[in-house]
This record gives structure tokens, C-alpha cells and sequence, in this order.
């Protein structure tokens, strides 16, 4: 899973909404964290963390992805290392926060990594998951031709119930699970096409040649044949945000 993300590392910033998209996501997340440090589980390259950051929090991030975390280095510094979310290289009882933002779905064993955060967790401490398939809140053209993916944008294993689920398995008890606020995205047919060609939204990468050529080819053939297929649509995508707490 990790190649994925080393391959797209340098692209993803902006593919992804960048320093705009973790803004907003710290504006979700700052009412709902504990004190204390927060652990980015699955940072990236760092744009949520960043923001954190910016908003006076101390941040330590971890991730599998070595080229992904050489863009969060330049900006959260040696607070960063290369680590699976199942296996953190950190002391139990340790931090006041864990946070998976968009990293979830990617995890082979989501019971395995939300109980890791259970066990990094201070009395006290949160897990936060910004999570599930981006749903769009706009209508145009690509978010039509997007359509007959739908189902496997959805087959994910991130929902509210599986990661709420595993947290009580861990002893992490429900504290809330809300819509995200709406994520602002300019995308043009033919940038989603390139980006749907080499593979970098997760609901493709685990398709063989035959069903990615049978199910992705035709959407990439229909994204370029859309009129203006260099012009960028504005489109607005909401995800979940799910919280659980370790009460003792
Ligand atoms: C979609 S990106 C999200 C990055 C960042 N959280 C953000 O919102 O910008 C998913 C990240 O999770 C990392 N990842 C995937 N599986 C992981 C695992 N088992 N342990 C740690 N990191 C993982 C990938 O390398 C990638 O950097």
C-alpha cells in the first residue's frame, strides 16, 4: 500500500486540496481533541498536521510511506517517522490524541490499528477518524461520469460502525460521529482521468488489470470526451468524522 502513496508523494498536495484541505480539516478537529500531544497516524505529507501545528498543538506523525513523509519533514520537522499504524513505536499511555485522517480504508487490519491506538492513548485521550467515501454535495458533469463507481467508492471498510466497533473492543468508548464540514475541490475531466490512470485514488488500487481496464477504462475514456475537458470543475465533497474516547 505504502508504493502507492511513494509514487504519488510529490503530487498529492495538490491533487488533494493541499495546505486548504488540512485547514479545514483542523477547524473539524481542534473543538473535539484532548489535551496533549496529537499522534498523525498515517500523516502523509503532513497538511492536516500542519495545521494542527499552526494552531498551537504538538504534533508527532507517522506514516509507511517514506517519499510521503519527506514532504511532511519539511513541514513538521524530525517530529515524524516511518512506522505502520499496527505497530507504533510508541509508549502505552503516552499521548493525548491519535488521528487517522483518510487513512483507515488503507489499513489491512482496522481492528489491529484502531486497537494500537487504544493502547497509546492516556486516560483521557481521543481517537479522531476522518473517514468514509467522500460524498459530493455538487452535481456536474465528472461527478456523473464518476457515477458507475459508486459501488466501489463505497466498498470500504471504514465505516462508523467497524471503527466504533474495534474502539470498544480496545476500551475507547463513542463520543460522537458527524459529518465533516464540506471540502472545496477544483479538478478538471482530464487532470481526474491522469489521476484515475495511474492509480492514485484508493477505490482502484486493489483492482486486477482486467477489472481496471472493464470498470476504470470506460470512465476514463468518458472524462475525456467531456466538452472542455481541460476546464476545472468546483466541487464540494463531505466525509465523516468519527471520535472516541479512553475514559480510563
Ligand atoms: C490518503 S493518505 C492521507 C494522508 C494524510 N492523513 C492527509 O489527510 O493528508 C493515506 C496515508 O496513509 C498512509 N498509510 C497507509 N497505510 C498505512 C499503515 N498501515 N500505516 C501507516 N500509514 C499508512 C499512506 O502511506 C498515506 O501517506
Amino acid at each position: 500500500m505504502s508504493s502507492a502513496f511513494d509514487r504519488q508523494a510529490t503530487e498529492y498536495d495538490a491533487a488533494r486540496g493541499g495546505l486548504e484541505r488540512g485547514r479545514q480539516a483542523a477547524r473539524d478537529l481542534l473543538p473535539h481533541l484532548a489535551p496533549g500531544t496529537v499522534l498523525d497516524v498515517g500523516v502523509g505529507t503532513g497538511a492536516v498536521a500542519a495545521a494542527l501545528h499552526a494552531a498551537d498543538r504538538e504534533v508527532l506523525g507517522a506514516d509507511l510511506s517514506l517519499p510521503m513523509l519527506h514532504q511532511a519533514v519539511n513541514r513538521l520537522g524530525s517530529a515524524v517517522v516511518c512506522a505502520d499504524a499496527t505497530a507504533l513505536p510508541f509508549a502505552s499511555r503516552s499521548v493525548g490524541n491519535v488521528l487517522f485522517a483518510h487513512v483507515l480504508h488503507l489499513v489491512d487490519d482496522l481492528d489491529g490499528a484502531v486497537a494500537e491506538a487504544a493502547r497509546v492513548l492516556r486516560p483521557g485521550g481521543r481517537l479522531l477518524a476522518l473517514h468514509g467515501s467522500p460524498e459530493p454535495e455538487t452535481e456536474d458533469d465528472v461527478v456523473a461520469a464518476m457515477a458507475v463507481l459508486d459501488d466501489l467508492q463505497r466498498a470500504r471498510r471504514d465505516s462508523p460502525e467497524a471503527i466504533t466497533r474495534a474502539g470498544r473492543a480496545g476500551g475507547l468508548e463513542p463520543v460522537t460521529s458527524l459529518p465533516a464540514a464540506a471540502h472545496p475541490r477544483a479538478m478538471s475531466p482530464s487532470a481526474f482521468a491522469g489521476s484515475l490512470e495511474r492509480r492514485e485514488p484508493s477505490f482502484v488500487l486493489g483492482l486486477s488489470e482486467e477489472e481496471f481496464a472493464r470498470r476504470v477504462g470506460p470512465v476514463v475514456a468518458a472524462l475525456r470526451a467531456l466538452p472542455d475537458p481541460e476546464a476545472a470543475r468546483r466541487q464540494v465533497w463531505r466525509v465523516r468524522l468519527t471520535v472516541l474516547a479512553r475514559l480510563r
